[in-house]
């Protein structure tokens, strides 16, 4: 871990205070209507659905989070945002009609997903012909997946994380047409000790080392891929980066 801690860049850290840039950039990628009808799925607090809101006719905000849904509710009404509906839902069971949305985004959510291939294919049916569907995702490289997700079982059982060629090739199975792909402008890095409080709680130390002594031994090829450090906070212990990749597609016409 010597060259790690070396190579740290510092002010780079300050970096993942970017994500109001990268929302802001959604609707240019997207290039919504404002007549379309819009279902944001894994929506947490709405940040997603709030940065399009100006930009379509209405949204549909599901997560399987009630919680998440609950701050997402008090803050459209803290913002007056009148055009979203937020309400529990899973991806691999969608209650919405064949053919009802005009675009579909997926934020971060994807990699959480148990059933993915149902979502995707979920995701399809609801979508008009032609309608786009919008990802971000993290991604790394099939050699950090791999490794990743031999430990990802200490925490949570479908929490992984895809290749680009295996997004791809799901979103090509499921029905889709990728029209544009771009690296998702977002450098966030992640304190491992919060990340594991978030998952194990505060108090409960014992897993919380456990995983991290698995994080920390994986092969260093990983580590440099993910960029692991150190950080000067002690609040966060170590941290690591995701790379993210933006991936638009419209759901191809079924043959006649
Ligand atoms: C990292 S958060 C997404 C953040 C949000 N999309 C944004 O852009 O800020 C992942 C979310 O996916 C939700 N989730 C996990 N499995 C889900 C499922 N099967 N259906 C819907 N949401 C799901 C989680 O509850 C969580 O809120």
């Amino acid at each position: 871990m010597e060259e790690l801690k070396t190579s740290i860049k510092y002010p780079e850290l300050a970096i993942q205070a970017n994500k109001e840039e990268m929302l802001s950039n959604m609707a240019e990628f997207i290039q919504p209507r404002k007549t379309d009808v819009l279902l944001d799925i894994g929506t947490a607090m709405g940040d997603a659905a709030f940065a399009l809101a100006d930009h379509v006719k209405t949204i549909h905000g599901i997560d399987i989070n009630p919680k998440y849904l609950a701050k997402a509710q008090k803050m459209a009404t803290e913002k007056g945002i009148g055009n979203i509906e937020f309400k529990i839902g899973t991806a691999d069971g969608l209650e919405f009609p064949d053919d009802f949305f005009d675009i579909v985004i997926c934020r971060l959510a994807i990699h959480h997903f148990s059933e993915p291939v149902k979502a995707l294919s979920e995701i399809n049916r609801v979508l008009k012909p032609g309608g786009k569907f919008e990802i971000s995702e993290v991604v790394y490289s099939d050699f950090v997946r791999s490794q990743w997700s031999i430990i990802n079982h200490l925490k949570e059982p479908y929490d992984r994380l895809y290749t680009y060629l295996e997004l791809v090739h799901m979103l090509n199975r499921a029905g889709f047409e990728i029209i544009s792909i771009r690296p998702f402008n977002y450098k966030t890095y992640r304190g491992v000790t919060k990340w594991l409080n978030t998952w194990f709680g505060e108090g409960n130390n014992e897993p919380k080392e456990r995983m991290k002594d698995a994080i920390l031994k994986l092969d260093k090829r990983v580590l440099e891929e993910m960029r692991f450090t150190k950080d000067p906070d002690p609040e966060q212990g170590w941290v690591w980066y995701y790379n993210c990749m933006e991936i638009l597609s419209v759901k191809k016409a079924k043959p006649a």
